[in-house]
């Protein structure tokens, strides 16, 4: 498992850019849409440190909508690159995780295969296949 990003809730990717922007992290690319999700998505970047991905809800069916009311803005996922999803995410049942979304293409990683885990004692884990 190879780290990738850390996932970052917020209502205003605009406004949390700004401020990540203090840290020294600039905006990679434009926002992207990403419908199966049904977020709006910007990553960052900056050298030595980990990628940012900032994640945005679209309407009331987002589901990263309860994290944000509950929270406020808030780092909420680790992701990790792994060779072969489907065996990860059948090693990691085994060690108490929930898958807690389907295996789908991901908009933002030209429809890589990406899903999420849960386990109370580790937190939300999305998995992005090679
Ligand atoms: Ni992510």
């Amino acid at each position: 498992m190879r780290f990738h990003h850390i996932g970052v809730a917020t209502n205003n990717i605009a406004l949390t850019a700004q401020q990540y922007s203090i840290f020294g992290y600039e905006i990679l690319s434009e926002t992207i849409f990403d419908p199966i999700q049904n977020v709006h998505i910007a990553f960052m970047e900056k050298e030595g440190s980990p990628r940012v991905e900032l994640v945005a809800p679209v309407n009331e069916n987002s589901p990263i909508l309860n994290t944000i009311n509950k929270n406020g803005t808030i780092p909420y996922h680790f992701c990790y690159e792994v060779d072969n999803i489907i065996e990860e995410v059948k090693k990691l049942k085994k060690l108490k995780f929930i898958l807690i979304s389907k295996i789908v293409p991901a908009v933002v990683f030209e429809n890589r295969l990406v899903c999420f885990l849960y386990n109370r004692d580790a937190g939300l884990i999305e998995l992005l296949n090679k």
